[in-house]
């Protein structure tokens, strides 16, 4: 066997380690199924103000890294809405929130200071503070108390990572609380608002500016690819911020710019955001909530927000059941290790303006049918 081969073979050997525990990822296209899995929740990716951008002719792609030749006024015009969207000084678009948050914490601290993260923080958090030579530690999942251990732990420059609201649980950190804790311990706190843009706040501008906290919290993430359905991330805080990650951050510095036309799309969805139906995205979250009661024998898990759970604890069980939900032209994807612990895997249900109350009906009946 030449040494490809042989390779190949190496990498097949572990790709069936992971079929045999249930683990192999595929792709698979939901095609017109329910969607009960994407993170548009307003249904922002099909909106046609969206689609069709512009009668402009705009250059196809930008040329080049924003700091070579693919800066242009769209992108600026775009980081300054948005930081003012946000009650910022300051806004730096990234290609996709993994990059923001990946050149975000891998270029903010020192070898010497620390970084603490909440146990559920996102892989992208994880990633960019693993590409930094600061000690890291983990705090409980939205445990305060713990939070303050760490922070007493500490040394040199203290970070605190955290998301609003926790993109496999669903669920809402303390934020107040946690801002609170990050000022007596002289932390700077940082905010992942992923799946908060657009669903929180009056005007869609998430959490942190839901709670006032904006003078609190040093930078948050907000990103496109979830409410506002489209592609991208924006680091937002102070101006000495946005100059050193534009000095600092590789993910921004050594990567071709997004499209001209994506900061249209993004300017635009940044309009629509303050008449987005929350109303009836709120409605169908209580109407889910309510519904949830009549099935006694699930493990649901607590959310107010759009993202909703339902615990299975077994891959091969909550890979069959999105199978079976999938035949039923329901699209429901298992979440599974090592996204989420094992022994919490799970079906992740996010709920959309578009969907309606017989859907979620049909989704918990199916559900419980499967489960019985
Ligand atoms: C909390 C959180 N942060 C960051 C990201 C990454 O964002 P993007 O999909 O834009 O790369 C995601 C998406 O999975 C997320 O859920």
């Amino acid at each position: 066997m030449d040494i490809q081969k042989q390779f190949d073979q190496f990498l097949q050997d572990k790709l069936d380690e992971k079929r045999s525990s249930g683990l192999l990822r595929s792709l698979i296209h939901a095609g017109d199924k329910i969607d009960f899995s994407s993170n548009d929740y307003f249904g922002f990716s099909r909106n046609p103000l969206l689609q069709h951008i512009s009668g402009q002719s705009l250059p196809a792609g930008a040329t080049g890294s924003r700091s070579i030749t693919g800066n242009s006024p769209e992108a600026i015009d775009a980081e300054k809405s948005i930081a003012a969207f946000h009650r910022a000084e300051a806004a730096l678009i990234f290609n996709a929130g993994y990059m923001a948050n990946v050149g975000l914490f891998s270029c903010l601290a020192s070898r010497s200071d620390t970084y603490i993260s909440d146990e559920y923080i996102h892989a992208s958090i994880i990633d960019g503070m693993r590409l930094n030579h600061a000690n890291r530690l983990k705090f409980r999942h939205n445990d305060v108390a713990d939070l303050e251990k760490k922070l007493l732990a500490a040394t040199g420059k203290k970070f605190v990572a955290i998301e609003s609201i926790y993109s496999m649980d669903g669920d809402e950190a303390p934020l107040q609380e946690i801002a609170e804790i990050c000022q007596k311990h002289e932390a700077l706190l940082i905010v992942d608002e992923a799946h908060a843009t657009g669903v929180f706040g009056e005007r869609g501008e998430g959490l942190v500016c839901h709670y006032q906290l904006e003078k609190e919290i040093y930078a948050c993430v907000y990103t496109f690819g979830k409410a506002l359905g489209l592609h991208g991330a924006a680091v937002v805080g102070s101006s000495v911020l946005r100059n050193y990650l534009l000095n600092h951050a590789r993910s921004f510095i050594f990567a071709t710019a997004l499209p001209p036309h994506s900061y249209l799309q993004i300017q635009k969805a940044y309009q629509a955001l303050p008449g987005a139906d929350r109303k009836s995205l709120y409605e169908l979250i209580d109407y889910f909530r309510e519904a949830k009661t009549k099935y006694p024998n699930i493990t649901f898990m607590d959310s107010r927000s759009a993202i909703q759970g339902i615990i299975i604890g077994d891959s091969f069980k909550a890979r069959a059941l999105s199978e079976h939900l999938f035949s039923k032209g329901i699209f429901v994807k298992a979440i599974l290790p090592p996204t989420v612990p094992a022994g919490t895997e799970r079906l992740r249900i996010c709920l959309h303006t578009f969907n309606t109350r017989e859907q979620v009906d049909l989704l918990l009946s199916a559900v419980n049918q499967f489960l019985s």
